[in-house]
């Protein structure tokens, strides 16, 4: 089978990069996913869609794994395809807290590790592994209404999702012959949003308007979302807009 796309999704076990994997199935698809759990489900589905699929089962955030599991997938990239698309959606919103309780170095680097480092990492070896090759490179990193508008309680998680977004204009500032968008997803009904709902409000003021979008039924479902993004990401403009917002393509 000759490959025409290939892809790399991150966090593609559950929620948002899952949906991603499973709308990017196809012939002529050679998709790779990224994620510290097995993602058995869809390796049949990949099978039924003729896609050849290869999960990385790897912790982004720790660096000898992205060293050791993670480099020398990327490096050996298939040469011959004519598009290749990079997805940075793994995130995590923890740790939640008001400023005070914000004193574990631990928890705050692997959010910084996860949600920044390792999309600045991964985006620099697809960099190089398709330099030079005639073809279309397309990398979307999933970001946050949060990097965009300061939320009590998210200190650090506002602050991964600016930095993303910063990293990324810097990225399109560079003018490296690849299309490069910082996307808000909306509200997705996802194991995040279930997290979120857990906090207390003493550590999350806002918990009750996220508890009242799930009980009114209005978190977005992943497939939706999903679809949406990988529609845009296809479009002629994607990438003219260095910051946008899926609400706005919907
Ligand atoms: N849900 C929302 O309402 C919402 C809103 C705005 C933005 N977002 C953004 O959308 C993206 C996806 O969120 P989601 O709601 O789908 O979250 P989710 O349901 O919690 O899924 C997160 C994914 O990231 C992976 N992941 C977490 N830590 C990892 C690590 N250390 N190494 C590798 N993979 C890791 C998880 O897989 P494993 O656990 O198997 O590793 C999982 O596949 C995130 O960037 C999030 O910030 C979500």
């Amino acid at each position: 089978m000759s490959i025409t796309t290939v892809a790399i999704v991150t966090g593609a076990s559950k929620g948002l990069g899952l949906a991603l994997a499973q709308g990017l199935l196809g012939p002529n698809v050679h998709l790779i996913t990224i994620a510290r759990g097995q993602n058995s489900p869809l390796a049949e589905q990949a099978t039924l869609a003729s896609c050849t699929l290869k999960h990385v089962q790897a912790d982004l955030s720790d660096p000898a794994s992205f060293n050791t599991v993670i480099q020398p997938v990327i490096a050996a990239l298939p040469r011959a395809a004519s598009r290749y698309l990079l997805i940075n959606n793994a995130g995590v919103v923890a740790p939640i807290g008001l400023a005070p309780s914000l004193d574990k170095l631990l928890a705050i680097n692997q959010a910084f590790s996860l949600n920044v480092s390792s999309v600045i990492a991964l985006t620099a070896l697809f960099l190089q592994a398709t330099q030079g090759l005639n073809a279309d490179r397309r990398v979307l990193n999933i970001s946050s209404g949060a990097g965009r508008g300061p939320t009590s309680g998210w200190g650090v998680y506002c602050a991964t999702k600016a930095a993303l977004d910063m990293y990324t204009q810097v990225v399109q500032a560079e003018n490296h012959d690849l299309r490069i968008v910082s996307l808000a997803p909306g509200v997705i009904d996802t194991d995040m949003q279930s997290t979120i709902r857990d906090t207390s409000s003493s550590d999350f003021p806002n918990v009750d308007r996220f508890v009242q979008l799930h009980q009114h039924g209005q978190l977005a479902q992943a497939s939706t979302i999903a679809n949406a993004i990988l529609t845009y990401m296809n479009s002629a403009d994607f990438g003219t807009t260095v910051l946008d917002d899926i609400r706005h393509h919907l």
